[in-house]
């Protein structure tokens, strides 16, 4: 532990304790879902079960709601919904990560856990920041006991990747098949263009550059965050791009996260098909999956966007920022990449209330509506976000007409040929919205205010509400 790690370690005791006081006071934090103790939260990192627990490592800027310096915050869950704070695990603290400790996975073998991630480095001077001026390393930190991280690794540099990338090479997402160590990271070409690389290696250290995926036509000038798993039969390379431009109803936030399958496993397959967004909401982004011992494929998502100064979160007053997704399991129906909670959810509610045709009524705090619905719907919460399906355009639409409850959100749709479920998970700030079983999901911030926590459903629907007491 070098002297500006225990540095960092003090800093972060006073700090964080400090900001946590005024936490404790803040309406709009959720039950559920992962959250900072402080400070700003951004992607989630080093997913894994580790001897029998969840741990979720994330992006971390501990001193300032509003961004700053990243270190890797920890947390841990034995049943994916109640989250224990572990402090920050890792610190940039080493001439190579010391501008930020950036995102990154996990590897379990045996009582080891590995954790690769990128050290960011940004030189001062006059540079562009992209073919010159920056560095991003590829570190490996190893631990015994899942809580420290005592010696890091530098394993590559810019010098170790293809010779046509800038400078903007991140995010490696490590992984065992067979006897072989594989890694993807996410790159910009010299030409603009987003791709995610292929390493693989026998011993975890020593890293060779395989191949590489890409797509013809407009997919942006970088992907972050890459993943690439096979799940029923298929396999899918999980992105998120930065420079899709908007078509339509499709990449309407400012960067995307989605999904292509390949033609062919991951040593010789192709990009092929479409890209299909995973979330068509407003906050959601840099997604990563791990398998459970149960071979559960879950993803967690950042629930929220990148560079969109437009979009307010009213927890910034309160000092933190952000939230990841619930936890989502994976499948594959009719050739659809699906996600739903995880199925601990439903073991959790229990208390439970049915309903038909229209109903009006209280939107507690942290609760679920499962809906079986037939052609037009309207569900209002908190008077003032709808979700409907518009049943002859063929259109869902996440429409928030209170400004200061969407934090500035507007509107987003997707087409969607016909609903027939909706799952609505409310959790005091945040709502997920499940279509057709996970065929389509909706993410958003809301923040509703005292006295009009009311839900409204408008049409042909029945169906529960669930909720814990
Ligand atoms: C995605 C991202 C990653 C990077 C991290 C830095 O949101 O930009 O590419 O590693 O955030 O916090």
């Amino acid at each position: 532990m070098n002297a500006l790690h225990q540095a960092w370690e003090q800093l972060l005791k006073e700090k964080i304790s400090e900001k946590q006081r005024e936490i404790k006071e803040d309406p709009y934090r959720p039950f559920l879902h992962i959250a900072p103790p402080a400070g700003w939260l951004n992607d989630p990192n080093g997913l894994c079960q580790y001897k029998g627990v969840y741990h979720a490592f994330y992006q971390f800027a501990p001193f300032r709601a509003e961004g700053g310096l990243k270190f890797w915050g920890h947390c841990t869950s034995r049943d994916l919904l109640h989250w224990e704070d572990q402090g920050a695990a890792l610190y940039p603290d080493q001439p190579y990560d010391c501008h930020g400790a950036y995102s990154g996975s996990a590897l379990v073998e045996g009582d080891q856990m590995y954790l690769y991630y990128t050290g960011n480095v940004k030189l001062l001077g006059s540079y562009d920041y992209i073919e010159t001026g920056r560095e991003s390393n590829t570190v490996l930190a190893v631990s015994e006991n899942g809580r420290t991280f005592q010696t890091k690794e530098l394993l590559m540099t810019n010098e170790d990747y293809p010779e046509d990338l800038t400078k903007h090479v991140r995010d490696p997402r490590v992984f065992k098949l067979g006897n072989i160590y594989y890694m993807v990271q996410g790159a910009r070409t010299k030409e603009n263009r987003g791709v995610a690389l292929l390493f693989s290696s026998e011993d975890k250290r020593t890293w060779t550059y395989i191949r590489r995926f890409e797509r013809e036509g407009d997919y942006g000038y970088m992907w972050e965050c890459p993943d690439l798993y096979e799940i029923d039969g298929r396999t899918v390379l999980s992105v998120s791009p930065q420079g899709m431009e908007q078509k339509g109803l499709c990449y309407a936030n400012k960067y995307q996260s989605g999904t292509f399958f390949l033609d062919g496993d991951m040593q010789t397959g192709e990009v092929t098909g479409d890209f299909r967004e995973l979330d068509a909401g407003f906050d959601f982004y840099a997604p990563q999956t791990f398998l459970a011992d149960d071979g559960r494929r879950i993803q967690i998502g950042w629930m929220g966007m990148p560079d969109v100064p437009e979009h307010q979160n009213k927890t910034v007053e309160d000092g933190w920022q952000h939230i990841m997704t619930i936890p989502r399991e994976l499948s594959i129906q009719d050739g659809i990449l699906c996600q739903n909670p995880v199925q601990e959810l439903d073991a959790w509610w229990n208390q439970k209330m049915s309903f038909t045709g229209s109903f009006q009524g209280e939107l507690k705090p942290c609760c679920e509506w499962r809906l079986a619905v037939q052609g037009q719907v309207t569900v209002t919460l908190a008077e003032g976000l709808h979700l409907r399906y518009q049943e002859e355009e063929g259109i869902f639409w996440m429409e928030f007409t209170d400004a200061s409850l969407g934090g500035g959100r507007g509107v987003r749709g997707r087409e969607i040929k016909s609903l027939s479920s909706m799952r609505i998970l409310v959790d005091v700030s945040c709502v997920e919205v499940f279509l057709n079983e996970g065929t389509d999901v909706f993410t958003t911030r809301f923040y509703p205010e005292k006295g009009r926590e009311q839900i409204k459903i408008c049409g042909k629907a029945s169906g529960v509400c669930q909720w814990h007491q």
